[in-house]
C-alpha cells in the first residue's frame, strides 16, 4: 500500500475517500492525524483552493498529498453556496444551520429554478514543488428539495436530490454514493491520470 496525505479535516470526505483510495493500493493519512492545520482557502475557483492545500500539505509533511476541494452550486442563486459551502449560515456553521440558510434562500424558487450541483476538484503533488499537479474535477447533478429528508451522508446531502432519484443523498449508502457522487468522479479520473504518470511505457521500436 502507498501512503497519501489527505489535505482535509473533513470527517465525512475523509470517510469517503479513504474507502476509495484503499481499493486503489493507497493507505489514507487525514492531516489533523498528522498534527497538519489546514492552508488558507483564499483561491477564486474550486482548483485554486485544492491546489493551495495540497501546496501546503505537501510543504509541511514531506508526503504525496492529495486535497479536494468541494461545494455545492445553485445556478439559480449564481453559484451559491459554491465555494462558501462549508461557512455558508457563517465562520464555523453546522451543516444544520447550513442546510437551513439555504432553504431560506431558495424559498420562492419552483421547478427548474431548484436545479444544482455538487462538484469535487481534486489535486494530486507527489511533494511541494511538484511541476505538473494531477488535476480533476467532477460533477452530481440534482435538484434541492424544500425539506430535509435522510440521516446519512454529511453537508447538503438531506436536501440534495440526485437526478433521476427517489431518495435524497443522505439515504444512499456510502457505496452507492461511492459509485456516482462527484468525489467518486473526480478520483476515478485522478486515479487513471495518476497511473498514467507512474507507469511510462517503454518505446517501441517503431517510435
Ligand atoms: P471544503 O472543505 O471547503 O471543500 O467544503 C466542502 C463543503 O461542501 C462541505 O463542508 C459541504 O458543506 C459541501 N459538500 C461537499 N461535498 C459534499 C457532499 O458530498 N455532500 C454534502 N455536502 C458536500
Amino acid at each position: 500500500m502507498k501512503p497519501i496525505l489527505l489535505a482535509s479535516s473533513n470527517a465525512g470526505k475523509i470517510r469517503e475517500m479513504r474507502t476509495l483510495l484503499n481499493a486503489h493500493g493507497y493507505t489514507v493519512y487525514g492531516q489533523d492525524e498528522q498534527g497538519i492545520k489546514g492552508a488558507e482557502e483564499s483561491g477564486s475557483t474550486f482548483v485554486e483552493n485544492a491546489l493551495l492545500k495540497a501546496r501546503h500539505a505537501a510543504a509541511i509533511s514531506g508526503m504525496a498529498s492529495l486535497a479536494e476541494d468541494s461545494g455545492l452550486c445553485v445556478p439559480a442563486l449564481q453559484g451559491v453556496p459554491g465555494l462558501f459551502s462549508a461557512r455558508y449560515a457563517g465562520p464555523g456553521a453546522t451543516d444544520a444551520e447550513n442546510n437551513q440558510r439555504l432553504l431560506e434562500q431558495m424559498r420562492a424558487l419552483t421547478g427548474a429554478s431548484r436545479a444544482a450541483y455538487y462538484i469535487a476538484c481534486m489535486v494530486f503533488m507527489e511533494s511541494a514543488d511538484d511541476p505538473a499537479p494531477i488535476v480533476a474535477q467532477g460533477f452530481w447533478m440534482g435538484t434541492i428539495g424544500k425539506t430535509l429528508q435522510g440521516k446519512g451522508g454529511f453537508g447538503y446531502d438531506p436536501l440534495f436530490w440526485p437526478l433521476g432519484g427517489a431518495r435524497s443523498a443522505a439515504e444512499w449508502t456510502l457505496a452507492e454514493k461511492n459509485q456516482l457522487s462527484h468525489r467518486a468522479h473526480a478520483l476515478r479520473r485522478l486515479l487513471a491520470m495518476l497511473q498514467e504518470r507512474q507507469a511510462p511505457q517503454p518505446l517501441s521500436e517503431s517510435d
